[in-house]
């Protein structure tokens, strides 16, 4: 036994216990509205202050910024004064901002409560769907990838595709497959109101959260179906068709991105983002610093998501690799695949045209 690695070993596991315990205050800190109150603050609390515009009980809260100081999430100034960087509250408090992160830790106890299940899964090889995390785990989905679209999608994604702005601004129809709480489709719809668009899902939660998204926007030139339900039309009536963060989700990929051909015009534009993963395991092991948390999510949820029927594909968060997309692709019968670079790390983007 070498005692140097057993010690580093012993580091690497309670650190790993570290971020899953910082997490969970994270999770509280933003559901409580810790991180908003300091960063409304503007200026060092102590203890005593933050409890007191957020209503909550002192001890509580003094141990949470203890936690939070030393996680080195928020800065310990001295004379029992804490304070939330401004970069810091970019991330945490300020839901406008582009890098807004809390939301990724809004669904945490649904993530987790269904490990429980999960010892079931790996015995018989069926996953869990997405509903399976409930309301909060649409609300967790909305609210981590939200920013994004609202940031970017319409400004700079969609006019890097070829003609595709050109034809929303005339009047387009457009399907955003697993849409979920219908961020993307309702910043397009708004963008571009000459178009129609239509939302497949078949999250009942999700359906749930874009149908009331939906009717608070007062947008008319939106359609949302249960995918399920109703499929695709395979009338090659779309000029445009999306998918955000789902195709790795799929038990059926191939199947959906065949339905995908199938609906769109001989001109349209299927266009796809997912992660950013490497073409094999190694690659991802060596390169990818958020491997291990991806692996993680992926049997949390996305793995979970495309085993959750028989002879499920089983891509999972990493799944999708450029290679197998392309070959995937040119099964279903598309002819051109363009990877766009966007600078994030995180996502992958495909514009593919039949
Ligand atoms: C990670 S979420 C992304 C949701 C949304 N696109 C977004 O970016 O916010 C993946 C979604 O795909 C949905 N999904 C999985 N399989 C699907 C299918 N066959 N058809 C439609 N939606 C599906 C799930 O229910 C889930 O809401």
């Amino acid at each position: 036994m070498d005692s140097d690695r057993v010690r580093q070993m012993l580091y690497i596991v309670f650190g790993h216990l570290t971020g899953a315990v910082t997490s969970a205050m994270i999770h509280l800190g933003d559901r409580l509205g810790l991180y908003r109150a300091m960063h409304a603050a503007g200026r060092p609390l102590s203890p005593t202050e933050l409890a007191a515009c957020t209503g909550l009980h002192e001890r509580w809260v003094r141990e949470w910024l203890y936690g939070q100081a030393a996680a080195r999430l928020v800065d310990y100034v001295g004379d029992d004064q804490f304070v939330l960087a401004a970069e810091a509250a970019w991330i945490l408090a300020d839901e406008a901002s582009p890098l807004f992160a809390a939301g990724a830790f809004h669904s945490l106890p649904e993530q987790f409560a269904v490990v429980r299940q999960l010892p079931d899964c790996f015995r018989k090889g069926l996953g869990l769907p997405y509903d399976v995390l409930g309301p909060e785990g649409a609300a967790g989905i909305e609210r981590f990838l939200g920013p994004w679209f609202r940031h970017f999608l319409v400004p700079v994604v969609l006019p890097s595709l070829e003609g595709v702005v050109n034809k929303l601004q005339k009047g387009a129809k457009v399907a955003d497959l697993g849409c979920g709480a219908g961020v993307a489709l309702l910043e397009m719809a708004r963008a571009f109101p000459c178009s129609e668009f239509h939302g497949y899902e078949i999250s009942m939660h999700a359906l749930d959260r874009a149908q009331r998204n939906l009717a608070a926007s007062g947008l008319r030139n939106v359609r949302l179906h249960h995918a399920n339900a109703e499929s695709l039309p395979a009338d090659h009536s779309f000029d445009l068709i999306t998918a955000f963060d789902c195709i790795h989700d799929m038990t059926r990929p191939r199947a959906v991105l065949r339905a995908a051909y199938c609906a769109l015009k001989a001109d349209g534009t299927l266009f796809i983002v997912d992660i950013n993963t490497r073409p094999t395991f190694e690659e991802n092991l060596h390169h990818n610093p958020l491997a291990a948390m991806m692996y993680g999510i992926s049997v949390l949820a996305c793995l979970s998501s495309s085993l959750s029927e028989p002879d499920g594909e089983g891509l999972g968060t990493l799944g999708l690799t450029e290679p197998l997309l392309r070959e995937m692709a040119a099964e279903a019968g598309f002819t051109q695949l363009l990877r766009h670079d966007f600078q994030n790390p995180v996502n992958a983007y495909y514009e593919l045209r039949p």
